[in-house]
């Protein structure tokens, strides 16, 4: 029993932790709760979250105090502000801070003010915001872009606005919620293929085309993928597209800016500039700023995400501060810096993976700005996540629904500014976390459930 009025460190007690309850359960046994009252029938997982948080193991909705940066200060719900290593943000080539970017956006502030005057179709377009469409045009060899609020919307929105219910979606079974709940609120005709299973994508084209001429099939994927840092063969994929009638979607919300020649992410790095389908990304990883973008070579898909995606067409458009950040941030990311960034980044990510390996973890895909650590259980997750945290190391403990049950792990995002100092610290302190926690390797890393 823990005696409430002495203050309870998990760190020092790891079996009062663990007879709480707080190391128990899963999201998944609270997402569908019965009773006619809405506003209480969430009750059960209102105490479960609270229980979590009372024992340290709840790694949400904490508060970061200042910008993104590799040194950062952080309250937690419950816990005091702590100053330390942060790799639970995402801003991998450090433009969050940088003075040419601040500058942009005070700008544009001054010029044009706070807000968007209203959504993109109506009078919410600023000059940034043509001056962007055309920048991103310019880097992917796509011109016809659409500028989204956010990375979520234009997923949503995209996917909504092209496919209808006779259409067919196929969709790699990791894909990020937002192309998830895009393509199930399109059409019922959904098939989830094994992650980057080329194979699999062939044999669920071939069905469909066998017994549908007549309609459009959608295949969405990512460039990089945020859990588990791999990446589809893109090739293959759009060649797959071609023969059989069928559209390909990658989502570069991760990979471009940061990685890539030139900054043009996976795509890039695959030879695939300008030969997508339909590219389309997030500004809130690399870019500095909330927003989003699809771009495409054909004006009529433009035309049809327009006028029929929900949140491009009712939601407020980029505000002209995004904008203009996104504008400068780009402008960076194409330039020699950019590739500077890149490089420190890529050192970064090949020497951390290098010391975890190292200390027996086991890190998965391949060196990109995104480290994901592997714990398995999600007990071992929430301890080790927490024992990172008093030792003033930020990573983002992940488990269901945003990876398969069962498949948790900790994610680690780096940044262009992390220095090799805090990246070797930041290793022996995981490595022992882990090593604390129990974590293990997998017996093969076979993804099984869909993102939530
Ligand atoms: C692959 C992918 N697509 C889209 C999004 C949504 O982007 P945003 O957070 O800018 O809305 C995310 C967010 O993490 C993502 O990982």
């Amino acid at each position: 029993m823990l005696n409430e009025s002495v203050p309870f460190d998990p760190a020092r007690d790891p079996a009062a932790l663990a007879a709480s309850g707080a190391l128990e359960g899963n999201i998944a046994q609270f997402a569908q709760p019965r009773g006619p009252d809405l506003l209480r029938r969430g009750a059960a997982l209102d105490a479960w979250c609270a229980l979590r948080a009372r024992h340290g193991v709840w790694p949400y909705a904490r508060v970061l105090e200042g910008p993104p940066e590799p040194l950062a200060t952080v309250a937690g719900d419950g816990m005091p502000a702590l100053r330390g290593i942060n790799f639970a943000s995402q801003d991998y080539l450090s433009l969050a801070a940088h003075p040419a970017v601040a500058e942009a956006a005070l700008r544009a502030l001054g010029e044009a003010g706070p807000h968007s005057a209203g959504s993109a179709v109506l009078l919410g377009n600023t000059r940034y915001s043509r001056r962007l469409e055309g920048a991103l045009g310019e880097l992917l060899g796509l011109g016809q872009v659409v500028l989204f609020p956010t990375g979520w919307a234009a997923a949503f929105g995209a996917i909504t606005a092209l496919v209808h219910g006779a259409d067919h979606v196929v969709i790699d079974q990791l894909a990020h919620a937002s192309l998830r709940q895009g393509a199930a609120a399109a059409t019922r005709n959904v098939l989830v293929h094994r992650h980057l299973d080329c194979d699999h994508v062939r044999e669920l084209l071939a069905a469909i085309r066998a017994r549908d001429a007549a309609n459009a099939i959608l295949v969405v994927t990512e460039g990089l993928f945020s859990m588990d840092a791999d990446s589809p063969d893109l090739p293959l994929l759009q060649h797959l597209c071609r023969e059989y009638g069928a559209t390909l979607l990658v989502d570069v919300a991760h990979d471009l800016g940061a990685m890539g020649p030139g900054g043009l992410g996976v795509i890039g790095a695959q030879r695939m500039h300008g030969r997508i389908d339909l590219v389309l990304g997030a500004f809130s990883k690399t870019f500095a700023a909330n927003g989003g973008f699809v771009a495409c070579a054909e004006r009529p898909a433009r035309r049809q995400i327009q006028m029929y995606a929900g949140p491009h067409m009712f939601s407020n458009a980029l505000s002209p501060v995004q904008a203009a950040t996104v504008l400068e941030s780009l402008r960076i990311v194409t330039s020699g810096e950019g590739e500077g960034l890149r490089a420190d980044l890529m050192r970064n990510a090949v020497e951390l993976r290098a010391l975890l390996a190292g200390a027996g973890l086991h890190c998965l895909g391949a060196p990109s700005p995104i480290v994901p650590v592997w714990m398995g259980s999600e007990a071992v997750a929430r301890v080790a996540g927490m024992l990172l945290a008093h030792d003033a190391v930020f990573v983002n403990p992940v488990e269901y629904p945003g990876v398969p049950l069962g498949a948790a792990r900790l994610r680690l995002q780096l940044m262009a500014q992390h220095t090799p100092a805090q990246v070797r610290r930041a290793a022996g302190l995981v490595a022992g976390a882990a090593g604390r926690a129990g974590a293990g390797r997998p017996a093969t890393h076979t993804p099984g459930r869909c993102r939530g």
